[in-house]
C-alpha cells in the first residue's frame, strides 16, 4: 500500500468542539465523535480508545491508568483545558503517551471571569437582580442592597501562574491591595518567584498572611496532590470575618463541607464558585441555600473566542503527535511517545 493510501489515522472525540476545529481535525484524521452533551460513559471510553491514535479529551473524561492501558495504539491524549487533573499523567508517561493541553490562550477570559464573580459577590449583584425581578425593589432604599466596596480592599490571590498574575492586573485596577502567595504550600515562609512577572503594588505572603489580611481571597492554583483540600475548617477560620472567597481553579482545592460551615455561622460574608465538588453541584447541596453564594458552571474559559481557540490549539496538538513530534503545549515532555523519533 502507497503512503497515500494508508488510512487516516482514528480519533476519538469525547464530545462535539467548535465545529471549525472538527473540520480541520477531519482533514487529517477519522474521527469517531462522541456527539452528546453528556460525556461519554465509561465503557464508551474504553470501547472506542481501544483503537484509536488519539483521544481528545474534555475535563469531565476520566483518563486514568486503566484507560490508558485499553489503548495500545494511542499515541497522544489532547485536553480541551489547561488543567490536566482528570488524566494519570505517570501512567501516560510511562505508556509512551503524550498529554497535550490549551494553556495561555484561557488566561484573559477565566480571569475576567474571576473578577465578575468578585464583583458581584461584593456588590451582590445575583441577589439584586432577584430581588427585581421578584416584585421586591418598591423604593430606592438607603439600606437595601448594601455590600463591599471593592477599591481599596485587599485582594489574596493564591496561586501566581499566569490566571492568578492576570488577575492581580485586573485588581490593580480597581485600587485594591494585592497580596499573592506562589505556591500552595502549608509551612508558611515567604517564596517569590524572581522570574515571574512583577504586578504594580502586589506583595508575596504567606498563605497565613494572606488569609489574615484579605477582603477578598481568589484561588488559581492547578488541583495537584499537594493543594488538594488546601482551605478547610482551619483556613477559613484564619480568614478575615466577612471576607469572601473566589474560586475558579477545581472545587477539590477546598473542603466544601466547612466552607458551608464557615459561612453558615456567619464568619464569612461570600462565596463566588465557579468550580465545585462533585461538578455539578447537586441540586440539594446546603451551599446553595445560602444567599451569599453564587455558582456559576464551570465557565472560566467560557467565550465564543476562546474556546474556538481552545479546540483549534487541541486539535493541532493532535496533528503534532500523530506526525511524530511532541505536542506544541505538552504536560508530560519527558515522554518517549510511541512512534516518534523523540
Ligand atoms: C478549565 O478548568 C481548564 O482547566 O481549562
Amino acid at each position: 500500500m502507497r503512503k497515500d493510501d494508508a488510512p487516516k489515522p482514528l480519533v476519538f472525540a469525547t464530545r462535539p468542539i467548535a465545529e471549525q476545529a472538527l473540520v480541520e481535525l477531519a482533514g487529517f484524521a477519522r474521527v469517531d465523535l462522541w456527539d452528546d452533551e453528556m460525556p461519554p460513559p465509561r465503557a464508551i471510553i474504553f470501547d472506542r480508545i481501544a483503537h484509536a491514535d488519539a483521544i481528545l479529551s474534555l475535563l469531565t473524561d476520566r483518563i486514568d491508568a486503566q484507560v490508558i492501558a485499553a489503548a495500545p495504539r494511542l499515541r497522544v491524549i489532547s485536553n480541551l483545558a489547561v488543567g490536566v487533573d482528570n488524566i494519570d499523567l505517570d501512567a501516560a508517561t510511562a505508556a509512551g503517551v503524550a498529554v497535550a493541553h490549551t494553556p495561555g490562550v484561557l488566561t484573559e477570559t477565566t480571569a475576567d471571569l474571576a473578577f465578575a464573580l468578585l464583583m458581584a459577590a461584593a456588590r451582590r449583584i445575583v441577589e439584586a437582580d432577584a430581588y427585581t425581578r421578584q416584585g421586591r425593589w418598591r423604593a430606592w432604599g438607603p439600606r437595601v442592597m448594601l455590600g463591599r466596596d471593592v477599591f481599596g480592599a485587599t485582594l489574596g490571590i493564591i496561586g501566581w501562574g499566569a490566571i492568578g498574575r492576570a488577575m492581580a492586573r485586573r485588581a490593580a485596577g480597581f485600587a485594591m491591595r494585592v497580596l499573592y502567595m506562589v505556591r500552595a504550600e502549608r509551612s508558611g515562609h515567604k517564596w517569590r518567584e524572581s522570574a515571574a512577572e512583577e504586578i504594580a503594588g502586589a506583595q508575596p505572603a504567606t498563605l497565613e498572611e494572606l488569609l489574615h489580611q484579605s477582603d477578598f481571597v481568589s484561588l488559581h492554583v492547578p488541583l495537584t496532590a499537594e493543594t488538594r483540600g488546601m482551605l478547610g475548617a482551619r483556613e477559613f477560620r484564619a480568614m478575615k470575618p466577612g471576607a469572601v472567597l473566589i474560586n475558579t481553579a477545581r472545587g477539590e482545592v477546598i473542603d466544601q463541607r466547612a466552607l458551608y460551615e464557615a459561612l453558615a455561622a456567619g464568619h464569612l460574608g461570600g462565596a463566588a464558585l465557579d468550580v465545585t465538588s462533585p461538578e455539578p453541584i447537586a441540586p440539594d447541596d446546603p451551599l446553595l441555600t445560602l444567599t451569599n453564594v453564587l455558582v456559576t458552571p464551570h465557565m472560566g474559559s467560557a467565550s465564543h473566542a476562546t474556546r474556538l481557540r481552545m479546540a483549534q490549539i487541541a486539535v493541532a496538538n493532535i496533528r503534532d503527535a500523530l506526525a511524530g513530534r511532541l505536542p506544541a503545549y505538552c504536560a508530560n515532555p519527558v515522554v518517549r511517545m510511541r512512534g516518534a523519533a523523540n
